[in-house]
């Protein structure tokens, strides 16, 4: 072959590998610059977006983008949820969010973005969840939202959204959420929202609707809550037909200036929680018993007459009970406390303050975990009931509190606090140290009113549905705040199995995601949450998250990077064919360098011992000088050079970790000094052995650390 024509080939090559790499671009073009015109219009003072200007979305994982893992027919990668969860943006959205054209997750929630929701959003059909909410968004809602046949979730609660309520959400007809809460809405709701046929909650609470409450509300064949707190609704009755609302769990109307009766709600089945308080509404309340179910009865602050209907007495998961500042005579049916069978922790308020009562009907012996607030009645000055005085002075309310649930007799110093480490509080290994997940949670309109009765059964919820043991969750905090709302802190710890007492990156991710996509099943006693932050500090510090799922595009990456290496080494073979061909006898052969980077870290007071070592002094890992066995390996009793006795603890194939993760472990237990543990020797992690030399220690503690702690 001539030389020019050899050097053209090997040219034309290269330009084919060039070309090959190129197509690392592998996301969709309009796709990629939807994407930049998105964050050009956000001001992102975090720098959260920074890594957005390099590479490609879907396989140099941009923060917060995440695609499908498959290549389209069109030979491209498509973005399928955008997570860009508090993350300090402002600006506004842009239009461009439209071509986005395959997205299924469009997540905003918790920033400052100002500006107009761009009505281009309605062109994305495969949308499942649209999620603004926190932010300051204004304008009036698009009509075009209504093209989102696939919508399941709507959230643009807490910003300054004004305008009315479009008809075209009729045909929303996957919608299972719609939260808009706190906004300025305005306008009558239209009565055409009754052909979503599968609404669960309606939250429009705290917006300026007007109008008068359209029946139609009551052919919504699976409405479980519908809370439409602070409007203003004036003149308007609540409809009977409301007593429908057979799947209803929650119906919330306070302050929104009805008038008229109350309807019957006695056919409601698991109607929990009844909130009907500061309107003007007039006459009876109605006789008929109420669900079983109930937790919270709230008709205060009304024009109701007549006597309390016994209906109230005897409902067994009844917290709050509140009939203050109507005009109700008669009186007070003792069976309203005396036939309590409460459940664990359960108390219940009832509440009569301010209205005409004058007689109790039955024993004035309210159990302690009854408040019974009679202040304002005749009753109070009526000197034939003994007693009554208590009952009639306001009273402060005590504080819920968490169930004590930590022993705090673990070594205060043991656990590296500085590192996000702590004491995983109902561990079921004695204080187990591990780096909590935390988790900013709110429950957005639960059908409870008194919480600690109920901890239990929510822990058991999100645990099952996290697919984690109860001891891995804990709820640190929470509080009520207006709404009612229930804020929490949660703190999700990795299992005591787990070695490195942190979760590894794709458990982040799965957790995460379980947040994130609202993938929990529904409840409609705990009602629909909000996530609030998900913090990562510590050893997930580093994580780059959110980021791609692992699995995604690896095997796309595999190819490029194939196609590259077989590029790369037919070119090497050509210029060495000529090298060779050109320099006949030249004995000038490449060394291979070895690239063997072992990390070696150097930690006071802790030896890096040899494969060899290790292997003589427990004589070849004879079975005789083996002391126990647990979840992680074998552990040996072994005698070194010097004499001192070990214990030396070796990973199972099954149970080896990361280079680096063990590593890391190993700081973190020399870092741990516990009178009651084993300290830390040293460590082996030559020929694809982890081991760990402790100082030998019989009996006692030796069970200790084997069966799982260290
Ligand atoms: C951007 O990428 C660099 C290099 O991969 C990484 O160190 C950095 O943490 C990334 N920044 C963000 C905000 O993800
Ligand atoms: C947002 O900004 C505040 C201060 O302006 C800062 O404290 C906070 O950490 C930031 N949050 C995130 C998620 O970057
Ligand atoms: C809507 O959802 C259905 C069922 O999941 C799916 O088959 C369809 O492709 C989706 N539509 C769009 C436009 O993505
Ligand atoms: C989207 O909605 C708008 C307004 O509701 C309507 O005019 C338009 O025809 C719809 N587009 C599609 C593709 O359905
Ligand atoms: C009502 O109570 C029943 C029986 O205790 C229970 O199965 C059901 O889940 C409850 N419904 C709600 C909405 O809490
Ligand atoms: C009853 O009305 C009084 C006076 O308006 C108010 O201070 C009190 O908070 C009301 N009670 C309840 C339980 O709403
Ligand atoms: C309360 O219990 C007593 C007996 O325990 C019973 O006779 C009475 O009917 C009950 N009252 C109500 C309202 O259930
Ligand atoms: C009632 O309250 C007391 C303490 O105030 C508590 O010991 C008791 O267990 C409670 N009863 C029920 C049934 O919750
Ligand atoms: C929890 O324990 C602390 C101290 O031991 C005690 O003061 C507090 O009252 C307990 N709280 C509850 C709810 O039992
Ligand atoms: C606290 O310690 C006691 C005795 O050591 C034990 O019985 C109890 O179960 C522990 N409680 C928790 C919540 O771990
Ligand atoms: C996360 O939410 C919790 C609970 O609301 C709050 O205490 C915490 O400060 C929040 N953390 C961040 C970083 O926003
Ligand atoms: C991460 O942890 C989970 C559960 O502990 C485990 O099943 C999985 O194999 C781990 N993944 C990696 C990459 O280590």
């Amino acid at each position: 072959m001539p030389k020019p024509m050899m050097y053209g080939c090997i040219f034309t090559f290269y330009c084919c590998c060039l070309a090959l790499l190129a197509a690392a671009q592998v996301t969709d073009p309009s796709e990629v610059s939807a994407l930049r015109d998105v964050r050009s219009s956000l001001d992102d003072p975090m720098k959260h977006l920074q890594n957005w200007s390099r590479g490609d979305p879907c396989v140099s994982n941009w923060p917060g983008v995440f695609c499908y893992d498959t290549v389209d027919l069109d030979g491209y990668l498509h973005v399928r949820d955008l997570h860009l969860l508090n993350m300090n943006l402002s600006g506004s959205l842009s239009p461009a969010l439209g071509k986005l054209t395959l997205l299924q997750i469009l997540d905003f929630m918790w920033n400052q973005i100002s500006g107009e929701i761009p009505k281009e959003i309605g062109n994305i059909a495969s949308l499942k969840l649209l999620l603004l909410n926190g932010n300051s968004l204004s304008g009036s809602l698009p009509d075009e939202l209504g093209n989102l046949s696939n919508l399941t979730r709507l959230q643009f609660d807490e910003n300054n959204i004004s305008g009315p309520l479009p008809k075209s959400f009729a045909n929303l007809s996957n919608l299972r959420h719609l939260h808009l809460n706190n906004n300025s809405i305005s306008g009558q709701i239209p009565p055409e929202l009754s052909n979503m046929s599968r609404l669960l909650h309606l939250l429009l609470d705290n917006n300026n609707l007007s109008g008068s409450l359209p029946r139609e509300i009551s052919y919504l064949p699976k409405l479980a809550i519908l809370q439409l707190d602070n409007n203003n609704f004036d003149g308007s009755e609540i409809p009977a037909t409301y007593g429908n609302l057979s799947t209803l769990s929650k119906l919330s109307l306070r302050n929104c200036s009805l008038v008229g009766q109350i309807p019957d709600l006695s056919r409601i089945q698991n109607l929990s929680y009844v909130d009907l308080s500061r309107n003007r509404l007039s006459g009876p309340i109605p006789s008929n018993k109420l669900s079983e179910n109930a937790t919270t009865i709230n008709l205060s602050n009304n024009n109701l007459n007549g006597s309390i209907p016994s209906g109230f007495s005897d409902l067994p998961s009844l917290q709050k009970l509140s009939l203050a500042n109507n005009t109700l005579t008669g009186s007070i049916p003792a069976s309203l406390w005396q036939n309590i069978t409460f459940i664990p922790n359960a108390k219940l308020t009832v509440d009569l303050q301010n209205n005409l009562l004058s007689t109790i009907a039955g024993q004035l012996n309210p159990p302690e975990n009854v408040t019974l607030r009679l202040g304002g009645n005749p009753v109070c000055s009526n000197a034939n009931v003994p007693n009554i005085a208590q009952f009639c002075i306001s009273q402060t309310q005590g504080d819920e509190q968490l169930p004590n649930s930590t022993n705090s007799t673990c070594p205060v110093y043991s656990c590296p606090t500085d590192n996000n480490y702590e004491y995983v509080p109902v561990s079921p290994v004695p204080c187990f140290c591990a780096a909590p997940l935390r988790i900013g949670y709110r429950l957005k309109s639960p059908s409870v009113s008194y919480f600690p009765p109920y901890i239990d059964l929510f822990e058991t919820y999100l645990t099952s549905s996290l697919k984690l043991e109860r001891y891995q969750l804990s709820i640190d905090s929470f509080s009520w705040e207006v709404g009612p709302r229930l804020r929490m802190y949660l703190k999700i710890f990795p299992p005591v199995s787990n070695q490195l007492h942190y979760f590894n990156a794709t458990e982040v991710q799965r957790i995460r995601r379980i947040y994130t996509s609202w993938d929990f099943p529904r409840t409609d006693l705990f009602g629909p949450y909000e996530l609030l932050n998900f913090t990562l500090l510590g050893p997930y510090s580093s994580s780059v998250l959110p980021t791609q799922n692992s699995g995604i595009s690896k095997g796309i990456i595999v190819a490029i990077v194939l196609a590259a290496v077989a590029c790369a080494v037919s070119i090497s073979a050509l210029i060495t064919f000529l090298i060779i061909r050109r320099s006949k006898g030249n004995q000038n052969s490449l060394s291979r360098k070895h690239l063997s980077s072992k990390i070696s870290i150097k930690i006071e007071g802790v030896k890096a011992f040899t494969f060899r070592q290790m292997a003589q002094a427990t004589n070849n890992f004879n079975s005789s000088s083996k002391v126990g066995q647990g979840g992680y390996g074998k552990v040996y009793k072994g005698i070194l050079s010097d004499h001192a006795v070990v214990a030396i603890k070796r990973a199972e194939e099954g149970s080896l970790q990361g280079q680096r993760e063990f590593l890391t472990e190993i700081k973190l237990l020399s870092r741990l000094h516990h009178r009651n543990l084993v300290s830390l020797v040293g460590y082996c992690d030559e020929e694809g052995e982890q081991m760990l030399v402790y100082e030998f220690m019989p009996n006692g503690t030796l069970r200790d650390w084997i069966s799982g702690i260290w």
